[in-house]
This record gives structure tokens, C-alpha cells and sequence, in this order.
């Protein structure tokens, strides 16, 4: 007899829906067009499914829409505040909380503080936004994560992992004094949502610890990095995602979260670090960049959504469900034999543009180009991460990233299992058609993350 399988279903039914526009062939051409083939450009009312983006695209509970209503928006000492700072202590175990109008808000207090001119900042991969703070703050950022996370065929369970041979040689190298701290992301978003194990974090606090170098967390998805360490780590099955998240913060010294992601808000984020000295810093410093710290560019009603957002975040059946939803997506598209990173992360699939159109080269942008074509082909709106992500370096040169992926990012509890389907043909579609398919030229390019705003024409 076959064995039936145990399937994941939502933990949740739906109250409300959104209505969608579908668009014809004739108007995505258009719209694209005058988007100057950049995603980010489209008006959202022209997309059919809106992969662009986990970040802040989540679908609030109705025990978090009923938390907006006793916002306390009072300039100082809101009532939200103090029961953000309680989950906060009781999720993650942080003393300090600084909250803030998103995640690069912390990202630009913590990198003012910790950052002197000259100094070297190691991390498991940049990010767009952390990266660019430490720059402007006068450090230079250091890539430390292992090789594995390069190679989007490699299916190494924990390609989040710091090499620590790679850390080691560059506190030799530069002396512990330049390395103000190690920036550690859990679910490394550039690499595809990979997860770091607890046990190479156990290792990097021991060897920080001996140089008397910090780990700050970027803690945007850490709950999601949680499950792939119940899941594939050896002793963490019988432990609920709860205590993993707590422990993973426990090794840390602080952390910068954008709560637009894992917990469930449209807009928020904060600051939160264990020591004194530093937390009095950044709640002067609030006040300057975001407002005074007790609500940091927020309103009180957002902090109490945020508050809610971050319980029914740590829950096993919200989070399996969650990556369920990512994993069922990634399989349908390996069935059709289009090329994803491997294994399948956390927040979406990154499809592999340098290997889906090989006779695009990475001057002309193969995975902006891939973006562009899923848009044409069915409304499905996704995002470049690759060579125009990854910017200039500080003397004008181009980065040519390893990684040239599009990444189709799943919004959480917002989608059906249909829309997957959808999107999965899709991709298929293009993949058929992928020879035929030309490349892009870029015709404006912004001084600052300039994959938000950069324009294009086709070849
Ligand atoms: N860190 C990570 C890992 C992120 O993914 C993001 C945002 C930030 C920091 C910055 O937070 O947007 O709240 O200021 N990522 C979004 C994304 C933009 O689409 O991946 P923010």
C-alpha cells in the first residue's frame, strides 16, 4: 500500500480577501516598459502576484488588526511600548529595546556607534542595507561565510555558516582592536534564505569571546532559520522553535531586526542589545535619526501589531506551514527542471539566472532580465539579486557577485497553494522559451542602492 503522506495545511482560515487586477499581455508589455525593466518601478496595481518582496507584504492576524486598535499614541511612554519591550526580553532575551522605523534604522544607529573610520566589519554575506551603513559609517565589510554558500548547486544543509578559518585569518591579519563586531545574519538573504547551524554559532561565540570581538545578529528572518535548525540539526528535533530562537539570540550581543519579515507587520523594526553603554548611546541617538525611544518613527498602534506579530511568529505550526508553502513552490519548479538554489531556504526561491539564460552575459544583467520576462509572461512580479544589487564598491568598480539569482519571495499567509502553481508554470513557460530571450542594458543608474531606482532597455 503507498504510504500516505503527512501534509502541511495553514494554520489559519481566511476573513478577508483582496481583490487582484488581471492583466492582459498587451498592458504587462507596457507597464514593463515604462518601468525601464526594473521591477521595483511597477505600480502595484498592475501586478498579479507579488513575489517582489516578504518584507512588510504579510497578512496581519485578526488578533493583531484588533492589537491596532488599542494603540496608545501618546509622544512618550506609550503603553505599546513597554509591552513591545516585554516580548522582546521574553522571545529573544534582549535587556535593551530601541525601536525604530524599520530595519536599516537600526542598521544606521547601531553602524554610528560601533563603527569607527578604518574598521573591519566580517560577515555571513552582505546585505544591500546593512552593508551600505557599515560604509558610510567608514568600515569596509568583509565577506567570512563559507565557500558552500556561493554555489547555488551545493546542497549543504547550513550554507549561513561563518568559516571561521576565514575569520581567524582576518583578526590576524587586522588585529582584533579594527573588528568593532562580527555581523551575523540568520537566513542569509542574499544567499537564498540559508540557514546558519547552531553549532557553528556556538563556535563563533567562543572564538569572538577570546578576541573580545561582539556578534550582532541581524535577526530579520531568525525564525525561520530556527526550523531548518529543528528540522536538519542533530538535538534540536524535540525542541520547539521558541527555545531555538531564544537560544540563537543568547549568543549574541545585540541585534538589528526589520519586523517586517518574520514578525508579520507592515512596517517596523528595532535595535535591542544586551549592554548599558551601548543602549544609552542609541536611545540618544533615536531621537536624532527616528524619534524619542519609546517610539523610535513608530505609532504606538504599529508597536502593539509588532508586539502580537512576534508571538504568533515563534509558533511551530505558523513557521511550518510558512516554509511548507516555500518548499512546495521550489519542488514544483524543480519538477519542471528550472534551476533554484539548493536546498530551498527560508523566505522564497531564488531561481538561478546565470544558469537559466547562459548566453546572457552579467553585464547585461541575466537575472534583472529574468525578472522582467516573468512579469511579461504572467503578472508575477519578482526581484534581480545580482550584479545590480550588489552595486559599486567605494573606488567605482562594479561587484560581480558569484550569485546572479532572482528571487521569487513569498509574502507570508497571503498566497494559496494555487498561486504557486501559477507562478511554477510560469517560470516553466519562460524556461521553454529561454533562448529567444535578450539581454539589457542599463540606462540610469542612482549613486545609492541602485536596484531600486536603476532603468533599463532591452538589447
Ligand atoms: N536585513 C535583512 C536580512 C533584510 O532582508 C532587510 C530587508 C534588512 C536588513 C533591512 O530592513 O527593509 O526593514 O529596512 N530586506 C528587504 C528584502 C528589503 O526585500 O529583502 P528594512
Amino acid at each position: 500500500m503507498k504510504t500516505i503522506k503527512q501534509s502541511w495545511a495553514e494554520p489559519y482560515k481566511i476573513k478577508m480577501v483582496e481583490l487582484l487586477k488581471m492583466t492582459t499581455e498587451a498592458q504587462r508589455k507596457k507597464a514593463m516598459k515604462e518601468a525601464g525593466y526594473n521591477t521595483f518601478l511597477l505600480r502595484s496595481e498592475d501586478v498579479y502576484i507579488d513575489l517582489l518582496t516578504d518584507s512588510g507584504t504579510s497578512a496581519m492576524s485578526d488578533r493583531q488588526w484588533a492589537g491596532m486598535m488599542l494603540g496608545d499614541e501618546a509622544y512618550a511612554g506609550s503603553r505599546n511600548f513597554y509591552h513591545l519591550e516585554e516580548v522582546v526580553r521574553e522571545v529573544y532575551g534582549y535587556k535593551y529595546l530601541i525601536p525604530t522605523h524599520q530595519g536599516r534604522g537600526a542598521e544606521n544607529i547601531l553602524s554610528k556607534i560601533l563603527i569607527k573610520k578604518g574598521d573591519i566589519i566580517p560577515g555571513n554575506m552582505y546585505f544591500t542595507t546593512t552593508r551600505l551603513h557599515q560604509e558610510l559609517a567608514g568600515g569596509k565589510f568583509e565577506d567570512v561565510i563559507i565557500d558552500e554558500a556561493h554555489d547555488p548547486e551545493n546542497e549543504f544543509p547550513f550554507k549561513g555558516n561563518i568559516d571561521l578559518y576565514k575569520l581567524e585569518k582576518l583578526i590576524k591579519k587586522h588585529g582584533a582592536k579594527k573588528i568593532p563586531y562580527v555581523s551575523m545574519a540568520t537566513s542569509v538573504n542574499m544567499a537564498g534564505g540559508q540557514p546558519i547551524s547552531m553549532k557553528n554559532l556556538k563556535e563563533l561565540r567562543s572564538l569572538t569571546k577570546k578576541h573580545g570581538i561582539l556578534v550582532i545578529h541581524d535577526m530579520t528572518r531568525v525564525a525561520e532559520n530556527a526550523y531548518f535548525i529543528q528540522q536538519k540539526e542533530k538535538g534540536y528535533a524535540g525542541k520547539t522553535i521558541k527555545a531555538i530562537v531564544k537560544e540563537i539570540c543568547s549568543l549574541t550581543d545585540g541585534a538589528t531586526m526589520s519586523a517586517k519579515k518574520d514578525a508579520l507587520v507592515n512596517i517596523g523594526g528595532f535595535l535591542a542589545v544586551n549592554d548599558w553603554n551601548i543602549y544609552e548611546e542609541a536611545r540618544n541617538m533615536v531621537v536624532v535619526y527616528e524619534g524619542l525611544h519609546t517610539y523610535g518613527g513608530l505609532a504606538g498602534r504599529d508597536m502593539e501589531a509588532m508586539a502580537i506579530g512576534i508571538g504568533e511568529s515563534v509558533c511551530d505550526d505558523h513557521i511550518r506551514a510558512r516554509i511548507g508553502q516555500v518548499i512546495y513552490l521550489g519542488e514544483k519548479m524543480m519538477e519542471y527542471e528550472v534551476p533554484i538554489v539548493k536546498p530551498i531556504g527560508g523566505h522564497g526561491i531564488f531561481v538561478d539566472a546565470k544558469k537559466f539564460l547562459p548566453h546572457i552575459p552579467q553585464e547585461n544583467y541575466p537575472a534583472q532580465t529574468l525578472a522582467a520576462e516573468m512579469y511579461l509572461d504572467s503578472g508575477v512580479r519578482t526581484m534581480e539579486r545580482g550584479v545590480v544589487s550588489a552595486g559599486r564598491k567605494a573606488n567605482g568598480e562594479n561587484y560581480f557577485p558569484k550569485l546572479e539569482l532572482v528571487r521569487f519571495t513569498i509574502p507570508r499567509r497571503v498566497y494559496t497553494q494555487a498561486h504557486m502553481d501559477v507562478i511554477a508554470e510560469s517560470a516553466a513557460r519562460v524556461y521553454e522559451r529561454r533562448r529567444s530571450i535578450k539581454g539589457l542594458q542599463m540606462i540610469y543608474e542612482p549613486k545609492y542602492l541602485r536596484f531600486f531606482q536603476a532603468k533599463f532597455e532591452k538589447l
